[in-house]
């Protein structure tokens, strides 16, 4: 089955939504440290629109784009106060466009963009990662800020195979098994779900395929597209990341 279709409909309840939220918290810290100061905002892969929530919070104007219609309909609902404009798009390659009066078309640009979660590791090739950031870049002002995490190469190979993620409510349940397959670099991971609707049970099943890319490679395809990398993390810290670790975040910047 397609990723993020039910799933949408249980993701916040498994608070699968909170990395995103400690996502926003971490970013602020690092705007504080780089002295950012962003008005406006993209949140890419933005799934349930719950980081989008919280950066509204903080005074930022923020727009969502992510490919999955039933994520997009659990933000729209969550945000529908809210100024905020959601893009049903896909990566690598994405265009937001300005609505203009001539023909030229002129992209929409901004101040800061994000992408949390694992949602970069869903591109399964170094060439569409770098399409990924080309696209990205072109989305930012001059000077403008890109600030994403990743599962590490190392987080996909050792620890998710060695874990099985599992979580019971009184109406839900769930099993995450993950396993490497050598041959395409990436791991497969079968997600399974129980759901409760009166006094039956229903299962659904999803397939998730994710890539890790080394810290060299993701830096220089960064570097390629014309990022400049000012910080590379072990992630919700200001360390440099071991081999062990499973998760990175990078604070990178478009030229002035
Ligand atoms: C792990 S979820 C993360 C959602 C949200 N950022 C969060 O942290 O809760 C991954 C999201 O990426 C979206 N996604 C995956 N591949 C994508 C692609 N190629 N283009 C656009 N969205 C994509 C999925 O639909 C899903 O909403």
């Amino acid at each position: 089955m397609i990723p993020y279709n039910k799933f949408a409909g249980v993701y916040d309840k498994m608070e699968a939504d909170r990395h995103s939220i400690n996502m926003v918290k971490y970013t602020l810290r690092i705007m504080r440290r780089f002295g950012i100061e962003a008005q406006d905002g993209l949140d890419l892969c933005c799934g349930t629109g719950s980081a989008i929530e919280a950066f509204c919070d903080q005074g930022l104007t923020m727009s969502g784009l992510d490919r999955s219609r039933q994520m997009l309909k659990v933000a729209a609902e969550k945000l529908r106060s809210s100024k905020v404009q959601l893009y049903r798009k896909e990566l690598p390659r994405f265009e937001i466009l300005l609505r203009t009066r001539t023909a030229r078309k002129q992209l929409k640009r901004f101040d800061l963009v994000t992408c949390f979660y694992d949602s970069l590791n869903y591109l399964l090739t170094e060439r569409e990662l770098k399409a990924a950031f080309r696209s990205v870049y072109r989305h930012l002002r001059p000077g403008g800020w890109f600030v994403f995490d990743m599962n590490t190469p190392h987080g996909l190979r050792v620890i998710w195979p060695s874990q099985v993620f599992a979580g019971a409510e009184d109406d839900l349940a769930w099993v995450f098994r993950a396993e490497y397959d050598n041959m395409q670099e990436s791991v497969v991971l079968q997600a399974t779900f129980f759901v409760k609707s009166g006094r039956l049970w229903e299962r659904f099943d999803e397939t998730h395929t994710e890539r890790g890319y080394s810290d060299r490679t993701i830096r220089s395809l960064l570097r390629d597209v014309g990022f400049q990398v000012k910080g590379y993390y072990r992630c919700f810290t200001f360390d440099r990341p071991k081999a062990t670790n499973g998760r990175i975040c990078a604070v990178v910047q478009r030229p002035l």
